[in-house]
């Protein structure tokens, strides 16, 4: 007989504690902690496995290309990776609101040859039925069925054997075997560790709608996103019709794929050249807007930043920024006042990012400084000329990398000039039409700018 102990162990991350903790010092969360008895042979997180692991040479490994599913959107099969690996568990999160629902019940339409089992826990059939409709598409082989029941959910499945199954919301689902209430961090580990397990027997994919809390993070256990198989994200501003799918977590591809959609009345429509629709119609040039050859993801896309700066009739300036890390935009400013004497701190500043993307590339600097001196200066900024590079502390120009597909992107939108670091200079550049200005300092940004 195996010894038995008992343990306080964080439903959240696995972390266990002789006594009752109220914080988890592992993954800081409150009132996780849960009685459990624990046989002195079994780890509470992972499971015991009963076939014997053996070694064997790397070279001697065979390696089988996993089978994929088209699951007929070209923005959602790069970001698997290339298709839908059969088997495997997919977990979509994002903000109440943001399209995830839209999304997954369009995949279900498109994929028309196949039949999906579609299990909302959120909404009625016709509720569904009405999505469906303002979408304009159809399918016979898409069944749909609203229940909250998760063993009810399997067994449906096992019966109809579809070719993917989407859960919508994962937080929804309860199952007979915990007592804790739907959403409840042990219920939402017990519900996913049925679904997975239900994927890898039958390899049926599984597509879960996780919802996000307000501090960003998985709601429910952070556990989750360790046990399924990728993770994706579904984000954007409520107030832009842009959306992004990005790619946290991916077992079978990069996670450096994106893929972008645009909300219209009637569904989701797939963006293929960003850059096209990010950047505003403009033929006069205005002060305060630039535009960046940006890299999200493998993505280069070509985003305009836009500033205001006005005098302040506050005792502090406020500094209000959309899509762009408020931090980073302080010590821009900083870099200006100090290392090029612009005084900008009596100023309001408002930034922007056309489109309401986040981007997380450090080459947005370039441009966000140059729409603020246009702005402070109230000089245009030339509708041809794009920007890529790092802004450092000492007010230096720092090289960004890829700057090729800047460079390409940048050219095939019309774009004449780029200003990049002076350390950016290698003998690529001279294969461009389009013309680099190599710059060093927040100064000879200045005086480009103004001159
Ligand atoms: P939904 O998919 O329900 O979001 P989630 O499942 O992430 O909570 O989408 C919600 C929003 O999308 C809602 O405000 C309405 C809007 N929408 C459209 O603009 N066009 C459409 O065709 C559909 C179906 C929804
Ligand atoms: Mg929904």
């Amino acid at each position: 007989m195996a010894k038995e102990k008992k343990a306080f162990v964080c439903a959240d991350c696995g972390y266990q504690s002789s006594s009752y903790l109220g914080k988890c010092p592992q993954c800081n969360s409150w009132g996780t902690f849960e009685e459990k008895v624990l046989r002195s042979s079994e780890s509470v997180v992972h499971k015991t496995h009963s076939a014997k692991a053996e070694a064997r040479p790397i070279s001697q490994i065979q390696y089988t290309e996993s089978h994929r599913f088209d699951v007929k959107d070209t923005e959602f099969n790069r970001v698997l990776g290339g298709g839908l690996v059969t088997g495997s568990v997919v977990l979509i999160g994002g903000e109440p609101g943001i399209g995830k629902s839209t999304l997954l019940l369009q995949v279900a339409l498109n994929c028309n040859d196949s039949k999906i089992l579609y299990v909302s826990g959120e909404e009625s059939a016709e509720q569904i039925k009405l999505r469906q409709m303002r979408m304009g598409i159809s399918s016979d082989n898409c069944l749909v069925m609203s229940v909250t029941d998760v063993d009810e959910v399997i067994e449906t499945a096992k019966d109809l054997m579809p070719r993917m199954l989407i859960v919508d919301s994962v937080q929804t689902m309860t199952s007979r075997d915990s007592d804790s209430f739907a959403g409840s961090i042990t219920q939402v580990r017990t519900c996913a560790d049925k679904l997975i397990d239900f994927a890898k027997l039958y390899n049926i994919p599984v597509l879960l709608v996780g919802h996000i809390t307000k501090e960003g993070s998985l709601a429910g256990p952070k556990i989750l996103e360790h046990m399924v198989d990728t993770v994706l994200q579904f984000e954007g501003d409520k107030n832009y019709g842009y959306r992004i799918l990005r790619s946290i977590k991916n077992r079978f591809g990069s996670t450096n794929e994106l893929g972008i959609y645009e909300m219209t009345s009637y569904g989701l429509t797939t963006v293929d050249n960003p850059s096209k629709v990010l950047l505003s119609q403009r033929d006069e040039q205005l002060s305060g807007v630039s535009v960046c050859a940006a890299l999200e993801g493998r993505r280069t896309l070509l985003i305009e930043t836009q500033a205001l700066v006005s005098p302040t009739y506050y005792s502090s300036p406020q500094r209000i920024s959309n899509g762009f890390d408020i931090r980073r935009l302080n010590m821009l400013l900083a870099v200006l006042e100090k290392k090029a004497g612009v005084k900008v701190s009596n100023k309001d500043v408002f930034l922007n990012i056309a489109g309401g993307l986040k981007v997380n590339d450090t080459s947005m600097d370039l441009s966000v400084l140059a729409s603020i001196i246009s702005s402070h200066q109230d000089v245009n900024v030339n509708n041809k000329w794009c920007f890529a590079a790092e802004v450092g502390l000492s007010g230096e120009i720092r090289p960004v990398p890829y700057i090729d597909r800047r460079l390409n992107e940048a050219q095939a939108m019309g774009f004449e000039k780029i200003f990049l670091s002076k350390y950016n200079k290698d003998n690529l550049l001279e294969r461009y039409k389009i013309q680099p200005v190599l710059i060093a300092s927040v100064n000879d940004l200045i005086e480009q700018l103004i001159k």
